[in-house]
């Protein structure tokens, strides 16, 4: 039986829901690209494995690293694996309705589109992600009443007021837990003249990260290959070296917030004001960032119960009104 499917392509993690079912795929965004062929090998976690055991040419490349598709041909190779993966054949061809952010272009959406088709699905429809993400989170989205999300994610930190069923204001900057790793390994490098993987600064930021000073206290050891020799060597970082070095992007992502409410209509943002602020996303979850955006808005911050599967799971409770949601898709098809 073919059943519809929910799409999140996030720039770190895609998550697919399929309807009736719930969440059948959860994997990093990554694909063990062949250089030579071009041929996309394997996708997650499988890729990252794949690339450790095998020649120069196999390499791992994040082919929505910006939020949006960055190369169209690795995309649709890498949608096409993940539509087998879970089930999809020539003659199963499922709808597929995926979260978009608001930020990408209409060429950028007519691309995601065409590429879903051509993996295999007999149809392809976008909605907002922030209204996938309010519908996740369990708000009422038609009320009259305005609520903002803030999805902090790899690769970007969306942020939206949402009423009466549509987006009335958003802000949105390319920067998420990613690029906190990416300015952890530029501080390492360069105070330390140790080059680290992505994946050991993503360890460091989860195991001593933070948005606030304070805190546990406790040190990280990291390894990496020496700048001038490539000798492997290990160094030992504080916590407030960490915070030190990844003190912009947490500010960049603080002004982001501030400045979607501040857009906000003044009625509107009066009303967030007494309701609070909905906060999801991977990049989230970084210690202290709720409470440094509580204190530089003023408004109470909600942590959502699903911070990661949000806004997979709204863009899937939408699959059961397809038609009669129709119009929201609409606005984020044009
Ligand atoms: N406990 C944690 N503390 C800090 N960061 C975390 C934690 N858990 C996950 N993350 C970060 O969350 C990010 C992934 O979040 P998420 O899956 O929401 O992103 P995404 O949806 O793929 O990206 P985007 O929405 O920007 O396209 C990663 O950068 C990861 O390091
Ligand atoms: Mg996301």
């Amino acid at each position: 039986m073919t059943r519809d499917l929910a799409f999140d392509l996030g720039t770190a993690n895609t998550r697919v829901f399929a309807r009736g079912r719930g969440i059948v795929l959860e994997e990093p965004t990554v694909v063990a690209l062949d250089t030579r062929s071009h041929e996309v090998l394997a996708i997650g976690e499988e890729a990252w494995r794949l690339v450790g055991r095998t020649p120069s040419y196999v390499v791992a490349v994040r082919p929505l690293r910006e939020g949006a598709i960055t190369d169209f041909h690795i995309t649709e190779r890498m949608i096409r694996l993940l539509l087998r993966q879970v089930g999809v054949t020539r003659i199963n061809r499922p709808r597929v309705l995926l979260g978009v952010p608001s930020a990408i272009t209409s060429v950028e959406r007519r691309a995601v589109k065409e590429a879903v088709r051509r993996a295999g699905a007999s149809s392809a429809h976008l909605i907002e992600q922030s209204m996938a993400a309010a519908i996740g989170a369990g708000l009422d989205v038609h009320e009259p009443v305005a609520s903002m999300v803030v999805d902090v994610g790899g690769g970007t930190t969306e942020t939206a007021v949402i009423s009466l069923g549509g987006v009335v204001a958003s802000r949105s900057v390319r920067c998420g837990g990613l690029d906190i790793d990416a300015a952890i390994q530029t501080y390492v490098r360069h105070e330390h003249d140790l080059a680290i993987s992505e994946r050991t600064a993503e360890a460091v930021k989860l195991a001593i990260g933070a948005a606030t000073p304070g805190g546990a206290e406790r040190k990280a050891e990291v390894q990496g290959r020496d700048v001038s020799t490539g000798e492997p060597r290990t160094v030992i970082l504080a916590p407030e070296e960490v915070r030190d070095a990844m003190a912009d992007m947490v500010d960049t992502i603080l002004a982001t917030v501030v400045g979607c409410l501040s857009e906000a209509p003044a009625e509107l943002a009066q009303d967030i004001i007494y309701e609070g602020v909905h906060l999801l996303g991977g990049g989230s979850l970084l210690a202290g960032l709720a409470e440094r955006i509580a204190t530089e808005t003023d408004v109470v911050v909600h942590k959502v119960a699903n911070p990661m599967e949000c806004v997979v799971e709204g863009t899937g409770l939408c699959l059961d009104s397809f038609d009669r949601l129709r119009p929201i898709f609409a606005a984020a098809d044009s």
